[in-house]
């Protein structure tokens, strides 16, 4: 998705931003451009393409000590240098950087047109830069022209503006898309995410949706959209080690965060088991135990990999808890007037923190009256700023497109809720005693799996050249075969479903066949047999199986076998979905796929 990098202060400002937009390449983008405010007016460079192909076009001597740069993700128009950010109005004073979306960019453009306004591109931001310029020509001061400017805009956006004739200032706002400012020594930053700003400052500021800032070299003032009143922001520190912005000496992110799992969910579980009493200690929950017993229910809401591991953490909170537990895609929960129980415990899902469903969900509960905890890896991010409460993840910033080790320090995360509201309901203390032991033995666990790296391999080469492959899981396995297909076509496009085992012979047994292989997971516990039995209906079709489980079956069922150690059966699913990443990740590579780029898809995706 679309980045944006900003800076102000006493040094060349194009260097910064073009190495604060090589930090966001991970999101995703087609172009990239960067313009300064320099004596002579702006500098603006742009092109279709890598960062590394904008910088070639950027001049040695590019002198301007205020600027703002850009990654595009293309929505309105097709990727071309002159659609790329940023975009100036027809006297080349103002110049505008956008992520989101401006709805009503058709309608705008075509008033403006009337009044004589000359369009470059295709794209919606471009409204913008004109509707600024035109106010900023009357002389208003440039943060009262983008405030008037964002007034006759409908969508989202995070945007950070320059003005030729004040280059004492960038201005930037958030509605929708995120903002966050840097503070250095004598010099300001601004950024959508903090991997463009942490080479510089540890300092941010998260702007929240409807404020807008004005970023001077010595400070910043923030204000409201609605009625420009000043707010006031309490700075905070990103702990994220810079190194984590570096693929170490790993081919991609993806292969890197696979194998930091161990230490991730050593982060995750830190300070959080209390032996004590058997149970996790979650000071964060913001609940006393009489308040965790009165939820009858519990929703969580998340999307796409994030859902996943709600519906894992469902699983466990009905089992270790006993309160009734589900899981639903918050992109389909906020367009479906929901029903909001005041004893219903709401639980919000996200890596990012910035993920536009999500974030619309949450406010969508908390519009209704619901109480709402997030569990959230980005500190700071707009969900956990909206939440009532809840759990950092602390698993590190996660670079690559696909979720793994996010995913799998969620699904800890809810195994650690799960014990919590469980010993104030009615897990026994011994239960608590096993979740715990459990628990502290994962990562240790995570290691042997990825010990086996090298036959994972083999056997995702040997798979990956077939068109699709079927997930199949039953109750506890079927979230772990839900998130292996997601991962599986996110990375190396191969169709996968994933299906419920106990579903095959409801239809999907009509595609089994020897050119369908299927991933079957199988733990030892109470439903193996009836696993077993999936698995020799399928090898009476002579489709091949991959089975991922805890003990080899028959060889007959299984050609081949992915084991792992087995845990508590309640915690079992966090140890069989590793495997399918680095199968996943394997596929990819034998398929010669671009593994941190996948087609199509962006980190966050902070529009509608
Ligand atoms: C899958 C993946 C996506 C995200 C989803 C939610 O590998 O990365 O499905 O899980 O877009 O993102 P967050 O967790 O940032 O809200």
């Amino acid at each position: 998705m679309c980045g944006i990098v900003a800076y102000i202060g006493p040094r060349d400002a194009a260097p910064i931003l073009l190495e604060g937009l090589q930090r966001l390449e991970y999101r995703g983008y087609d172009s990239a451009g960067v313009a300064v405010a320099a004596k002579g007016g702006l500098k603006v460079r742009k092109s279709k393409g890598r960062v590394a192909e904008l910088a070639a076009l950027v001049p040695a001597r590019f002198a301007g000590k205020a600027g703002i740069g850009h990654t595009r993700w293309a929505t309105h128009g097709v990727p071309s240098d002159v659609n790329s950010h940023p975009h100036l109005d027809g006297a080349e004073r103002i110049a505008v950087v956008h992520n989101g979306i401006i709805e009503n960019a058709d309608e705008l453009r075509a008033k403006l047109q009337a009044e004589g306004c000359v369009f470059q591109s295709e794209t919606d931001t471009e409204v913008l830069s004109h509707l600024i310029a035109g106010l900023a020509t009357e002389g208003v001061e440039l943060e009262d022209a983008v405030r008037a400017a964002l007034k006759r805009v409908v969508g989202t956006y995070g945007i950070a503006v320059i003005d030729a004739d004040q280059p004492d200032r960038i201005v930037v706002a958030r509605n929708g898309s995120p903002i966050v400012l840097g503070i250095g020594e004598k010099e300001m930053f601004a950024a959508s995410d903090v991997a463009a700003l942490v080479r510089y400052t540890r300092q941010v500021v998260h702007l929240d949706d409807g404020e807008l800032a004005t970023v001077r070299a010595d400070g910043f003032n923030t204000f409201t959209q609605e009625d420009a009143r000043a707010t006031a922001k309490q700075p905070s520190i990103v702990d994220w080690e810079e190194a984590s912005y570096d693929t170490a000496g790993h081919a991609h992110f993806l292969v890197k965060e696979i194998h930091e799992q161990p230490t991730s969910v050593e982060r995750t579980l830190s300070g959080r088991i209390d032996e004590r009493f058997n149970t996790a200690h979650l000071g964060g929950l913001n609940m006393d135990a009489r308040e965790a017993r009165a939820f009858r229910r519990v929703k969580i809401l998340g999307c796409g990999s994030a859902y996943y591991s709600g519906e894992l953490g469902a699983q466990l909170i009905e089992e270790l808890a006993r309160i009734p537990a589900h899981a639903e895609p918050a992109s389909e929960f906020r367009y479906r007037n929901p029903v909001i129980e005041a004893d219903t415990l709401y639980i919000a899902v996200s890596q990012s923190g910035e993920t536009y469903d999500t974030l619309a969900a949450v406010q969508e509960v908390k519009r209704k009256g619901g109480k709402v905890l997030g569990v959230v890896n980005t500190v700071g991010s707009a969900i956990a700023r909206e939440c009532d409460g809840g759990m950092y993840l602390h698993a590190g910033p996660e670079i690559s497109v696909a979720s793994t080790k996010a995913f799998t320090s969620t699904a800890i995360a809810f195994a650690l809720i799960a014990l919590h509201l469980g010993r104030v309901h009615d897990l026994s203390p011994a239960d608590g005693r096993r979740i715990c032991a459990g628990l502290k033995a994962i990562p240790g666990q995570i290691r042997e799996i990825l010990d086996q790296e090298k036959v994972i391999a083999d056997l995702a080469a040997k798979y990956a050249g077939h068109e699709g492959m079927m997930f199949i899981g039953r109750v506890r396995g079927y979230p772990v075969a839900r998130e292996g297909a997601q991962k599986l076509k996110e990375v190396s496009y191969v169709h996968a479903e994933a299906y419920p085992a106990s579903e095959l012979k409801h239809g999907p047994l009509a595609l089994i066949g020897p050119e369908l292989p299927t991933v079957a997971i199988v733990p030892d516990d109470e439903l193996r047999d009836k696993n077993l039995t999936a698995l020799g209906e399928i090898r009476a079709r002579s489709g091949p199986v991959l089975m991922v489980g805890h003990t080899a079956p028959d060889p007959k069922l299984a050609e081949d076998c992915i084991l792992v150690p087995r845990n508590e059966p309640e915690l079992d699913p966090i140890l069989l979905g590793i495997p399918l990443q680095l199968f996943a990740y394997y596929a990819a590579v034998a398929l010669e796929r671009d593994v941190d780029k996948p087609r199509n898809l962006a980190k966050s995706v902070t529009v509608e």
